[in-house]
């Protein structure tokens, strides 16, 4: 796992000691199943309310969509994204070589059911179970969970996506590894990307004792022209604006050798964006799988959201309000319009046109957007009928009153309210009924 750097900040870590705990409940309901809980038990209801929503999977959620666009550069790549998000402890960190004293173990880093279950902090977790089934390419999409701070760019669940390609570590192998090396290295020499590199391997950032340096280096090569060019089909844009920005700075992780992270310069700032390296040899060996080298990475799809679509704060991928689903489309990158996060307060507002009335749906809107101002969120016309003996004509409408920066009152919006009768009546002569 990317810690602290990379998707965690180590402070504040109590913050859900006060948290309601589930420790004192005996069994835990997830997923239709019954789990026993015991002292180590962290989970909190909040917590675990996120892990049926799965937004990964959640057409034209911008999660989702992304996940769709990274898929579609790999093409080949067997699909994965059913995984539960238990796992035992053994499969998150042993498995994949993490030392016994990794601070990552720790219950305040991670989330317990109990000792034996956890909700996973990675997807490198399904490495081992994905290789044993004979997979050699795969993407692998799923929410993540981790003990942490609070702020706009983190969140205690999130989504990554995990990637894997294996080659044969023999010469056919490697001639397979070269021509796509050949193949990446030419779209990218006629685009639009500056990329700093680090060496592929080097004495801080050493070869796996078991692997031949020659095809290492091929395999971390294949690795990073792959993810430079994912990041010049998801950062790159259409025209030739300003040059894509890459940086590969080396990195440790218990589970490859060497091992990087890439940053992408945005707005003024570098973000980091994902982990990746050649797979340590022991994780294939406990997964059964015999003469392959290959490579792995770990990318956090909010962040990329957020830069893609202008996503300010990281809450918002979880919002069910409309204002937030309904402004995406799927398979499709558009920019965020922020909404305000205050209150609504509706109030409707029934009368009866005077005959021979014109008063069209926009004069209504225009006499409340002249009277409230901004305050109003939207107007809907509600109901209109006409009365079968009189023949007279009634509208209601539904007025949404929102402020973009405080809180409204109601006796401030009953106020308004009346403003908007008593113009109605005095421009267009209608009877409020
Ligand atoms: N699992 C790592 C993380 O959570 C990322 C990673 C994946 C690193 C695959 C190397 C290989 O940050």
């Amino acid at each position: 796992m990317l810690r602290p750097q990379l998707f965690l900040r180590c402070t504040r870590r109590n913050f859900y000691r006060s948290a309601v705990a589930l420790k004192n409940t005996q069994t835990l309901e997830i997923l239709g199943d019954r789990h026993p809980t015991d002292e180590i038990t962290n989970v909190t209801p909040a917590i675990l309310a996120k892990v049926p929503v799965r937004l990964h999977t959640q057409t034209g959620h911008p999660i989702s969509t992304l996940r769709s666009i990274i898929e579609s550069y790999y093409p080949g790549f067997s699909h994965i994204s059913s995984f539960s998000p238990l796992v035992t402890p053994f499969k998150n960190f042993d498995e994949l070589s993490f030392p016994k004293d990794h601070p990552g173990r720790s219950v305040t880093d991670s989330y317990y059911i109990n000792k034996n279950l956890m909700l996973r902090t990675h997807t490198s977790a399904h490495e081992v179970e994905v290789f044993s089934k004979g997979e050699d390419k795969w993407l692998l999409t799923a929410d993540v969970y981790r003990r942490d701070e609070i702020d706009s760019s983190h969140y205690p669940v999130f989504h990554q996506m995990e990637g894997a390609r294996l080659f044969s570590a023999d010469a056919s192998g490697m001639k397979e590894v070269e021509e796509d090396n050949e193949r990446l290295l030419r779209h990218l020499e006629s685009s639009n990307i500056i990329i700093e590199d680090v060496p592929h391997i080097s004495s801080s950032n050493p070869v796996q004792p078991t692997h031949d340096p020659v095809y290492s280096e091929l395999v971390a090569k294949n690795l990073k022209l792959s993810l430079n060019g994912l990041l010049l089909r998801l950062f790159g844009g259409s025209g030739s604006e300003e040059p894509l920005r890459v940086r590969w700075i080396e990195a440790y992780f218990p589970f490859t050798s060497p091992s990087f992270e890439v940053e992408i310069f945005f707005r003024g700032k570098w973000l980091e964006i994902l982990g990746c390296g050649v797979i340590l040899q022991s994780t294939l060996d406990t997964a059964n799988v015999q003469g392959r080298i290959g490579w792995a990475f770990g990318l956090g799809l909010e962040r990329i959201a957020m830069i893609l679509y202008s996503i300010p704060d990281i809450r918002l991928f979880w919002s069910t309000d409309e204002r937030f689903l309904s402004q995406f489309k799927a398979g499709e990158i558009s920019t965020f319009k922020s909404y305000s996060k205050y209150p609504s307060c509706f109030k409707d507002i029934s009368y009866w046109h005077p005959e021979g009335s014109t008063l069209h749906d926009n004069d209504f809107c225009d006499l409340v957007r002249d009277v409230v101002g901004d305050i109003v969120e939207d107007v809907k016309l509600f109901d209109s009928f006409v009365h079968p003996k009189t023949n007279r004509s009634s509208s209601t409408y539904r007025i949404n009153y929102r402020s973009m920066d405080r809180s409204l009152s109601n006796k401030e919006v009953n106020e308004l309210q009346g403003l908007v009768e008593a113009r109605l009546i005095e421009k267009f002569r209608v009877e409020i009924r």
